[in-house]
Protein backbone atom coordinates (compact mmCIF):
# COMPACT_ATOMS: atom_id res chain seq x y z
CA UNK A 1 0.00 0.00 0.00
CA UNK A 2 3.02 2.96 0.92
CA UNK A 3 4.76 1.89 -1.77
CA UNK A 4 1.70 3.32 -3.84
CA UNK A 5 2.72 6.97 -2.70
CA UNK A 6 6.45 6.23 -4.37
CA UNK A 7 8.07 7.40 -1.52
CA UNK A 8 9.96 4.63 0.89
CA UNK A 9 10.45 5.26 4.83
CA UNK A 10 13.50 6.46 4.41
CA UNK A 11 12.65 9.41 1.66
CA UNK A 12 9.93 10.29 4.74
CA UNK A 13 12.20 10.76 7.21
CA UNK A 14 14.60 12.64 4.82
CA UNK A 15 12.15 15.06 4.43
CA UNK A 16 11.53 15.64 7.72
CA UNK A 17 15.14 16.20 8.55
CA UNK A 18 14.68 18.82 5.83
CA UNK A 19 12.02 20.35 7.40
CA UNK A 20 13.62 20.68 10.63
CA UNK A 21 16.92 22.27 9.13
CA UNK A 22 14.80 25.04 7.27
CA UNK A 23 12.89 25.60 10.85
CA UNK A 24 15.92 26.08 12.51
CA UNK A 25 17.75 28.51 9.74
CA UNK A 26 15.11 30.45 10.06
CA UNK A 27 15.05 31.24 13.23
CA UNK A 28 17.19 34.54 14.96
CA UNK A 29 18.10 34.56 18.45
CA UNK A 30 18.00 38.71 19.55
CA UNK A 31 19.77 39.58 23.14
CA UNK A 32 17.37 41.86 24.48
CA UNK A 33 19.30 45.19 24.95
CA UNK A 34 21.86 44.21 22.59
CA UNK A 35 25.18 44.44 25.17
CA UNK A 36 23.39 46.39 27.77
CA UNK A 37 21.66 43.27 28.27
CA UNK A 38 17.82 43.69 30.84
CA UNK A 39 18.15 46.24 33.19
CA UNK A 40 16.31 48.99 34.94
CA UNK A 41 19.28 50.93 35.30
CA UNK A 42 20.42 52.76 31.73
CA UNK A 43 18.70 54.88 29.09
CA UNK A 44 18.77 52.25 26.62
CA UNK A 45 15.60 52.39 24.42
CA UNK A 46 14.34 49.62 24.22
CA UNK A 47 11.23 50.60 22.37
CA UNK A 48 13.96 52.01 19.73
CA UNK A 49 15.43 48.27 19.80
CA UNK A 50 12.62 46.58 19.37
CA UNK A 51 11.09 49.03 16.40
CA UNK A 52 14.73 48.47 14.35
CA UNK A 53 14.07 44.52 14.16
CA UNK A 54 11.56 42.42 12.34
CA UNK A 55 10.55 39.25 14.94
CA UNK A 56 9.29 36.90 13.86
CA UNK A 57 7.97 33.04 14.96
CA UNK A 58 10.45 30.87 15.99
CA UNK A 59 12.77 33.68 16.85
CA UNK A 60 14.47 33.37 20.16
CA UNK A 61 14.84 36.41 22.85
CA UNK A 62 17.41 36.24 25.38
CA UNK A 63 17.03 38.18 28.58
CA UNK A 64 20.24 38.37 30.05
CA UNK A 65 19.99 40.21 33.58
CA UNK A 66 21.04 40.44 37.08
CA UNK A 67 17.80 38.30 38.84
CA UNK A 68 18.67 40.25 42.34
CA UNK A 69 17.27 43.29 40.52
CA UNK A 70 14.86 42.52 37.36
CA UNK A 71 12.94 39.60 36.48
CA UNK A 72 10.72 38.84 33.21
CA UNK A 73 7.14 39.60 33.22
CA UNK A 74 4.98 38.94 30.27
CA UNK A 75 1.96 40.82 30.57
CA UNK A 76 -1.35 41.77 29.34
CA UNK A 77 -1.60 44.52 26.40
CA UNK A 78 -3.80 46.62 28.82
CA UNK A 79 -1.87 45.36 32.09
CA UNK A 80 1.46 46.60 30.73
CA UNK A 81 0.30 49.71 29.94
CA UNK A 82 -1.66 50.38 33.23
CA UNK A 83 1.19 48.51 35.20
CA UNK A 84 -0.96 46.29 36.83
CA UNK A 85 1.68 43.64 37.87
CA UNK A 86 -1.09 41.07 39.87
CA UNK A 87 -1.62 38.73 37.44
CA UNK A 88 1.36 38.16 34.60
CA UNK A 89 0.78 36.08 32.06
CA UNK A 90 4.31 34.13 32.46
CA UNK A 91 7.06 35.35 34.54
CA UNK A 92 10.85 34.25 34.89
CA UNK A 93 13.46 34.63 37.23
CA UNK A 94 16.57 32.45 36.24
CA UNK A 95 18.89 35.76 35.17
CA UNK A 96 19.18 34.47 31.56
CA UNK A 97 16.42 33.30 29.46
CA UNK A 98 15.61 32.32 26.39
CA UNK A 99 12.12 32.78 25.33
CA UNK A 100 10.96 31.20 21.77
CA UNK A 101 8.49 33.64 20.37
CA UNK A 102 5.71 30.11 18.99
CA UNK A 103 3.29 32.54 17.71
CA UNK A 104 2.33 36.05 15.74
CA UNK A 105 0.92 38.26 17.52
CA UNK A 106 2.25 41.53 20.18
CA UNK A 107 3.86 40.96 23.16
CA UNK A 108 5.05 42.99 26.28
CA UNK A 109 7.11 42.00 28.22
CA UNK A 110 8.47 44.10 31.83
CA UNK A 111 10.53 43.96 34.88
CA UNK A 112 9.31 44.06 38.19
CA UNK A 113 11.03 42.12 40.56
CA UNK A 114 9.95 44.07 43.34
CA UNK A 115 6.15 44.54 42.28
CA UNK A 116 6.48 48.34 41.61
CA UNK A 117 6.35 49.56 37.87
CA UNK A 118 9.48 52.35 38.06
CA UNK A 119 12.22 50.77 36.12
CA UNK A 120 12.67 51.25 32.41
CA UNK A 121 13.24 47.59 31.50
CA UNK A 122 9.96 47.61 29.48
CA UNK A 123 9.79 46.14 25.71
CA UNK A 124 7.11 45.21 23.07
CA UNK A 125 7.82 43.18 20.45
CA UNK A 126 5.64 42.44 17.47
CA UNK A 127 5.76 38.81 15.75
CA UNK A 128 5.30 38.00 12.61
CA UNK A 129 4.45 34.86 10.78
CA UNK A 130 7.71 32.70 9.87
CA UNK A 131 8.49 33.84 6.01
CA UNK A 132 11.37 31.93 5.66
CA UNK A 133 13.78 34.59 5.68
CA UNK A 134 16.71 34.67 8.41
C1 LIG B 1 12.24 55.61 22.82
O1 LIG B 1 12.07 55.42 21.44
C2 LIG B 1 10.72 55.57 21.02
C3 LIG B 1 10.63 55.14 19.56
O2 LIG B 1 11.67 55.71 18.80
C4 LIG B 1 10.28 57.01 21.26
O3 LIG B 1 8.93 57.17 20.86
C5 LIG B 1 10.42 57.32 22.73
O4 LIG B 1 10.13 58.67 22.97
C6 LIG B 1 11.83 57.02 23.23
N1 LIG B 1 11.87 57.15 24.68
C7 LIG B 1 12.78 57.89 25.30
C8 LIG B 1 12.67 57.91 26.80
O5 LIG B 1 13.63 58.52 24.71
C1 LIG C 1 -5.31 44.39 37.86
O1 LIG C 1 -5.69 43.23 37.15
C2 LIG C 1 -6.54 42.38 37.90
C3 LIG C 1 -6.81 41.14 37.06
O2 LIG C 1 -5.64 40.50 36.72
C4 LIG C 1 -7.81 43.08 38.27
O3 LIG C 1 -8.62 42.22 39.08
C5 LIG C 1 -7.50 44.36 39.03
O4 LIG C 1 -8.70 45.09 39.24
C6 LIG C 1 -6.53 45.22 38.25
N1 LIG C 1 -6.13 46.36 39.05
C7 LIG C 1 -6.23 47.60 38.61
C8 LIG C 1 -5.74 48.67 39.54
O5 LIG C 1 -6.70 47.87 37.51
C1 LIG D 1 7.64 35.62 39.77
O1 LIG D 1 8.17 34.37 40.20
C2 LIG D 1 8.91 34.47 41.42
C3 LIG D 1 9.55 33.13 41.69
O2 LIG D 1 8.69 32.07 41.34
C4 LIG D 1 7.95 34.92 42.54
O3 LIG D 1 8.68 35.05 43.74
C5 LIG D 1 7.34 36.27 42.17
O4 LIG D 1 6.39 36.65 43.13
C6 LIG D 1 6.68 36.19 40.80
N1 LIG D 1 6.26 37.54 40.43
C7 LIG D 1 5.06 37.79 39.92
C8 LIG D 1 4.79 39.21 39.58
O5 LIG D 1 4.23 36.92 39.72
C1 LIG E 1 22.93 32.32 28.48
O1 LIG E 1 22.58 30.99 28.15
C2 LIG E 1 23.04 30.57 26.87
C3 LIG E 1 22.55 29.16 26.63
O2 LIG E 1 21.17 29.11 26.73
C4 LIG E 1 24.56 30.65 26.80
O3 LIG E 1 25.00 30.31 25.50
C5 LIG E 1 25.00 32.07 27.14
O4 LIG E 1 26.42 32.12 27.18
C6 LIG E 1 24.43 32.50 28.48
N1 LIG E 1 24.79 33.89 28.70
C7 LIG E 1 25.14 34.36 29.88
C8 LIG E 1 25.50 35.82 29.94
O5 LIG E 1 25.16 33.66 30.88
Amino acid sequence: MASSLGASPATGLFMVAMLALFTLSSASYFQVGAKDGWTSYTDFNYTRWADDLHFQVDDVLRFVYDNKKENVLLLFPSHYNTCNLTDPVRNWTSGNDSIRLRLAGHFFFMSSPDGQCQGKARVNVKVYPNDGSV
